[in-house]
């Protein structure tokens, strides 16, 4: 578009009160539909949000300043706007948007900073994580369609810290991967393998989203858990975890990231267990079944919770792309 052929204002004498609806205008340039939606509403938004806390010039500089400070720290293997999305509800937000779950499906939840790229694929039944001080966990996992049939041949990416707390890549010295894997279902959509129970531990907080925790009177900590993340064509890529009973921070997740479908408890082998994977009957068991949506069912879901949610907004939206964008016909 020839900016102009396009009939804008003049950008002059703004005040408190038309300073929005104006530069709205200008950003209507903007070829794509969903990023001027987004624009539009991103800048109504921060707008308001100026107006409603009459915000200071001296608090905004210190908001500025933040954000700042939040991308100096960031490098290959610290990501603090991640963890910024994450302590402030946004992340597990947007994923309950943009992943929306039908019932008796396994739900979502933050992804975090600490997935790689570099995990090993190992057969079942191998040991993903080499801390001899962390306590033996035999898992032992189905992976199923909402139709009840087995998932065979998903890319299943694994992770967890050691019994420290600590992911791999927080040690300045690590030599390679540990405590995650890959893994793929086998022809009856299970899969199992070997890690260790794991511990609670807080987010990395010795940088500016530490200090706002502190500020905000918040903990950093996250209840034990362990991440998976599943990946087959025709499926919503699903990234979630499985959270520890009776946790000291279930309830209090610094990331916001519990949900109660993905609490398990811990349990013993056994003697059934225990002969079938040869494990020691005392040895720490979790088990779980895995529910992955069909991209089909996630995209019409997602359409309708879409359409549901803006018209209780009063807004009138078409679907472009499998996203809302106002309807102006
Ligand atoms: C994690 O579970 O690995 C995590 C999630 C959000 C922020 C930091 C860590
Ligand atoms: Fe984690």
């Amino acid at each position: 578009m020839d900016p102009s052929q396009v009939k804008i204002p003049p950008m002059k004498d703004l005040t408190v009160d038309n300073i929005t609806e104006n530069v709205i205008r200008i950003n209507s340039l903007c070829e794509d539909e969903r990023m001027k939606y987004v624009l539009e509403r991103l800048v109504s938004h921060l707008h308001d949000f100026a107006r409603e806390t009459r915000l200071s010039s001296k608090e905004w500089m210190a908001g500025l300043l933040f954000l700042t400070e939040v991308g100096k720290i960031c490098s290959d293997v610290r990501q603090e706007f991640i963890l910024l999305s994450d302590i402030l509800g946004l992340s597990i937000l947007v994923d309950s948007i943009d992943h929306p779950k039908p019932p008796n499906s396994t739900e979502g939840t933050v992804l975090g900073p600490f997935h790689t790229h570099d995990a090993a694929e190992m057969p079942h039944g191998e040991h993903m994580s080499h801390d001899p001080k962390g306590e033996p966990l035999l898992v032992v996992c189905t992976l199923k369609d909402t139709a009840g049939r087995p998932i065979p041949n998903v890319k299943i990416d694994i992770w967890e810290t050691d019994s420290s707390g600590r992911y791999d890549v927080q040690y300045a010295e690590r030599e390679g991967p540990d405590g995650r894997c890959i893994m793929r279902s086998d022809g009856d959509g299970v899969f199992w393998f070997r890690g260790i129970t794991p511990v609670p531990y807080p987010i990395p907080h010795d940088g500016p989203v530490g200090k706002l925790l502190k500020l905000l009177r918040r903990h950093p900590f996250r209840p034990s858990h362990m991440h998976f993340m599943f990946q087959k064509e025709g499926f919503d890529h699903l990234i979630t975890a499985l959270y520890l009973r009776n946790d000291p921070y279930e309830t209090s997740d610094a990331v916001f990231g519990v949900k109660d479908s993905l609490v398990v408890d811990i349990g013993r082998a056994g003697s059934e267990y225990a002969k079938k994977y040869n494990v020691p009957e005392d040895q720490a068991l979790l088990t779980y079944d895995f529910v992955l949506v069909s991209e089909q069912e996630t995209s019409e879901l997602r359409e309708r919770n879409s359409k549901l949610a803006l018209d209780k907004l009063g807004r009138k939206v078409k679907i472009v792309n499998g996203l809302p964008v106002p309807d102006l016909d």
